[in-house]
């Protein structure tokens, strides 16, 4: 729609997995199916947002009104988030890779004598904690998500700090649960004064509820 909640905002989301390279036809990534991202970003178009995704590879179609922006890698995912901003809310749902090959070899590994290769990983940028983390150009509300297996809210509250965000969107995604590429999702939403456990939802309905409550935290501040 043309006119709602989040008009004449600039909301930026991350979605999908990413994949790191090893050679031309390898890669290391993860099970993210992306529809949480997804559904976030139409969810805020729909309240009336300009909405920047930017996606790691993933079965969805680009959702409708939504400037959606493709990458595979963790350092093309940061490049294009920091082309996008500024941005009012900026909502870290992608699952990226944590670790990429030190170097990507040019031809394809072949089977050899020496046995399996040995991977050397290096570290990938950490997207959300470097914008979060940023003085000037941080957006006034920083959004990430924290998919543990375990304890989600005493997970998710000590990763509200380490990152420096402002909400933490946590779930259990251990695999009984089918959270991952499911469409349901059962979330607890962590800001620095509490925590608000939600009912098990379909994805869209977290999403509207998510950019629901954060148009509400916006309230009437400066429009990036
Ligand atoms: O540390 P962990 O990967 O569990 O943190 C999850 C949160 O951090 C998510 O919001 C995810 O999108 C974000 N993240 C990121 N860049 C990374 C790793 C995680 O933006 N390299």
């Amino acid at each position: 729609s043309s006119s709602g909640p989040l008009t004449g905002r600039h909301v930026l989301v991350t979605a999908g997995p990413t994949y790191e390279p090893l050679d031309p036809v390898r890669f290391i990534g993860n099970r993210s199916s992306g529809k949480q991202g997804y559904a976030i970003a139409a969810a805020a178009a729909r309240l009336g947002a300009r909405v920047t995704l930017v996606a790691g590879p993933t079965a969805l179609p680009d959702p409708k009104g939504v400037a959606t922006v493709h990458v595979e890698t963790a350092r093309e995912m940061f490049d294009a988030v920091d082309a996008a901003l500024p941005a009012d809310i900026a909502v870290f749902a992608a699952a990226v890779a944590d670790w990429r090959a030190a170097s990507v070899e040019p031809e394809k590994i072949k089977k050899g004598e020496d046995g399996p290769p040995q991977l050397r990983l290096v570290e990938n940028p950490d997207i959300l904690k470097t914008i979060a983390s940023r003085g000037f150009g941080r957006p006034p509300l920083v959004i990430g998500f924290a998919a543990e297996t375990g304890n989600a809210v005493a997970l998710g509250s000590k990763k509200l700090a380490s990152k420096g965000a402002d909400w933490i969107v946590a779930n259990d995604v251990s695999p009984e649960r089918g959270i991952f590429g499911g469409d349901h999702n059962e979330v607890h939403v962590i800001r620095r004064d509490g925590v608000e456990s939600w009912p098990a939802l379909s994805k869209e309905d977290v999403a509207l509820r998510l950019m629901r409550a954060a148009a509400e935290h916006v309230g009437a501040s400066h429009r990036n």
